[in-house]
């Protein structure tokens, strides 16, 4: 039996989560697994009628389950980065989530370059520290001090910062912040994938040549963990590597990338695969409960509209179930979304005319059909 805790969230999360939802349901009817699924309202609406993002209690329920099924946390009514930050980082930290992968192969036809070049990419973005350690403030007339803490699995640490200025104006501060275990962990797992896959080489992304304090400790550990396990790697400036995605992304095929620069070169490089809405990602804890989501957001415009793609989410049930130890049918979800594109079928944002539940529907017979 394996225990899925499901958070449908926000705008479009509980539509496209139905989907995901449906694709398991018929993998267990066709495959030896079972699935018990919880749905827990962690979201928007909880936060507007109570106040509470996650709480403690959440925490202790959520850590019963063997991963987290989430589809998408986000809502305009709220200021931005209370949701963002109160529930889903909240929950990436809390389970010590330190992997984000997001795998991006192109999804033909619906690639968007105009050169017919193929590919297939897995992204592993570090996903706990970085600019989104949560630490910063502001100091009101040039002089003043912030006291920050940032608490993590692997520490609990105290920061202060103490600012004066000569000038009278107002100073705000994002600070960003890197530890060398846990570098050393994402580093480790990262390179255990690329001999999981019988890739030789890593593409090791940041901006060492301007923020060079935070990522020289990033390559410092890059060269060591890459020498010790023999694998090569080499490093791309960020601004060079939205580049190279666009004119090259077939000279990648594992690239390691710090939270922040992950965040926004995932979507780039998901638009190039063909869309958000074939957009998978994973949120790993290796040894603990990962957590499983659409790399887009919750779309609050098209909520209701049974319009959006649903692919994303169930790519991401795909990786749910390769985590938990199923690559099987893992293989067969993917199969199966392939299996429904062949037969024509795809949303309107990859300018198909189906909707999100008739795609839901188009994979399930898929799935069927490879009995
Ligand atoms: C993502 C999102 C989140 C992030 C936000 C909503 C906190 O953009 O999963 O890519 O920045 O990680
Ligand atoms: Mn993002």
């Amino acid at each position: 039996m394996q225990k899925i805790a499901v958070l449908p969230g926000d705008g479009i999360g509980p539509e496209v989560v139905a989907e995901g939802l449906k694709v398991l349901n018929a993998i267990s009817e066709n495959y030896s697994v079972k699935f018990d699924f919880q749905e827990f309202n962690i979201n928007s609406e909880r936060y507007l009628s109570t106040g509470k993002l996650v709480t403690d209690e959440d925490i202790d329920q959520l850590r019963k389950f063997d991963s987290i099924f989430l589809g998408a946390i986000g809502d305009d009514r709220v200021k931005p980065g209370v949701l963002e930050k109160g529930i889903l980082l909240a929950l990436r930290f809390s389970f010590d989530q330190y992997i984000n992968h997001r795998p991006a192969p192109l999804w033909k036809p619906f690639g968007r370059l105009k050169r017919d070049v193929d590919f297939n990419i897995d992204v592993f973005r570090e996903n706990t520290e970085d600019y989104y350690i949560g630490a910063g403030g502001r100091v009101t007339g040039g002089k003043g001090a912030i006291d920050m803490r940032v608490k993590r699995h692997l520490y609990d640490m105290k920061v202060r910062l103490e600012a004066n200025a000569d000038a009278s104006d107002d100073f705000a501060f994002e600070i960003g912040m890197m530890s060398r275990k846990n570098i050393e962990r994402f580093a480790d797992h990262v390179i255990d994938f690329s001999n999981l896959i019988g890739e030789n080489y890593i593409t090791v992304v940041d901006k060492a040549n301007v923020c060079s304090n935070i990522y020289s400790l990033w390559r410092e550990v890059w060269n060591e963990k890459c020498r010790k396990a023999g694998k090569e790697h080499g490093y791309m400036y960020v601004d060079a590597m939205t580049m190279a995605l666009v004119k090259n992304p077939d000279k990648f095929r594992v690239i390691a990338v710090p939270n922040m620069f992950g965040d926004i070169i995932t979507d780039l490089l998901a638009e190039v695969t063909g869309g958000l809405g074939l957009a998978p990602g994973g949120n790993i804890n290796p040894k603990g409960i990962s957590m499983f989501e659409p790399v887009h957001g919750s779309a609050p415009k098209y909520k209701g509209m049974d319009r959006i793609n649903p692919v994303a989410t169930i790519l991401a049930a795909k990786m749910m179930m390769d985590n938990l130890g199923r690559r099987d049918l893992g293989d067969v979800i993917f199969k199966g979304v392939r299996g429904a594109f062949d037969k024509g079928v795809y949303t309107q944002d990859l300018g198909g005319k189906y909707t999100t539940k008739q795609m839901g529907d188009a994979v399930v017979a898929a799935i069927h059909a490879l009995k």
